[in-house]
């Protein structure tokens, strides 16, 4: 990890702005930290008026990952409620290009607007930059994550952009895996980029969020308006206990970043494991059982302390066959486990899972 570069609009680098963007000024008796202000309405007369409209717990969580991804943030209910809202800017028959390794929920979202006849959706292997540019000439908006969740393929972000604002097309950037500390998609001319703050930014398996951000002060505008129409609003609490999340982001993806580095070393030379899918950045590896989707199956119940569970981006590690879930592609491979590396001490997350391996190799 890298966090050296200053983030977006801020003149501090991305580590300080986790910890102090969004606080209230340093004025005496001021909180160090924006509390929690539970309210469904406000006294008349002002620019909320109305909990649906804007709470100051929201408008700090904003501030900060809106200062790290550098644009304007607005918080959602859920990471889906977000994307949701951004395919909804598609117009009639628009075309969406999207990755066909997306995640299973953004992905199932296209499918449903497609048989309801709203858009047109391709998917594409974003590995493939040449595929993915032609497949822009005729798109309104297009879908990128990178990594892709589970597959953890790369795509040429630069590339897809110039060549989707060549065609007039928006592009969204699901950021999720990577966090604004490895990657800022709107600095790469991105239009969108779109969060699960379920996962590492709120960081600690204990709350649903979602977000977005972008330099597009007209875009920022559609957006705000239809989430509040739609009342795809965050839950205050929610919003703050990702807040208090986001404030150590840098440090718990650092270790989180350095555990999984370690495994994915280890993992490579383990006779069970066929395949480690790693970008060389992150808390999130894939690997693919040498012998398929049974053994996959007893990995994940023969651990004590990797949880079997999905989701990802705790400070927990957790893992899960993707496969296990009927709505994944059949690109992905049966035996495919994607690991949430959380950061407990390696040598003994090395331990219990190199425990398991062994066991499939002698059983
Ligand atoms: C990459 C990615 N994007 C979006 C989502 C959806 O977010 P949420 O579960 O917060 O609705 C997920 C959830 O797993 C995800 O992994």
């Amino acid at each position: 990890m890298s966090p050296t570069e200053p983030a977006g609009r801020s003149p501090y680098r991305p580590a300080t702005v986790a910890v102090t963007s969004g606080r209230p000024p340093h004025e005496p008796d001021n909180p160090l930290n924006e509390p929690l202000t539970m309210a469904s309405t406000y006294v008349a007369g002002g620019d909320v008026e109305y909990g649906r409209y804007g709470n100051p717990t929201w408008s700090a969580f904003e501030q900060a990952l809106g200062d790290l991804e550098g644009g304007r943030c607005l918080a959602f209910s859920t990471g889906l409620a977000a994307v949701a809202t951004i395919l909804d800017l598609v117009g009639q028959d628009g075309l969406v290009v999207a990755p066909r390794h997306a995640y299973n929920g953004s992905v199932m979202q296209l499918a449903d607007l497609e048989a309801r006849g709203r858009i047109r959706a391709q998917l594409v292997d974003v590995t493939d930059t040449e595929a993915v540019v032609k497949a822009c000439d005729d798109a309104a908006l297009v879908w990128l994550e990178s990594p892709t969740n589970p597959a953890l393929e790369v795509a040429d972000i630069p590339a897809v952009v110039a060549a989707a604002h060549d065609a007039g097309a928006y592009v969204v950037v699901d950021n999720t895996f990577a966090t604004p500390l490895l990657q800022q998609p709107l600095a790469m001319d991105a239009d969108i980029v779109v969060h699960s703050a379920t996962k590492f930014i709120a960081g600690h398996s204990d709350v649903l969020l979602g977000a977005l951000a972008t330099r597009d002060d007209q875009l920022y505008d559609v957006l705000k308006k239809r989430r509040d129409m739609l009342g795809a609003t965050p839950g205050t609490f929610e919003t703050w206990l990702a807040l208090r999340g986001l404030r150590t982001l840098h440090v718990r993806l650092e270790r989180a970043q350095a555990n999984a580095q370690e495994l994915v070393r280890r993992l490579g030379h383990h006779p069970a494991v066929g395949e480690v899918r790693y970008p060389g950045f992150g808390a999130i590896v894939s690997i693919v059982l040498a012998q398929g989707a049974l053994a996959a199956d007893l990995l994940t119940h023969k651990t004590q302390l990797w949880v079997h569970a999905t989701s990802l981006g705790g400070v927990e590690s957790t893992f899960e066959r993707r496969r296990r879930w009927k709505t994944e592609p059949a690109t992905i491979p049966e035996g495919l486990v994607r690991l949430s590396v959380g950061i407990e001490d390696v040598d003994d997350l090395w331990s219990d899972l190199a425990l398991a391996l062994d066991d499939l190799v002698e059983g």
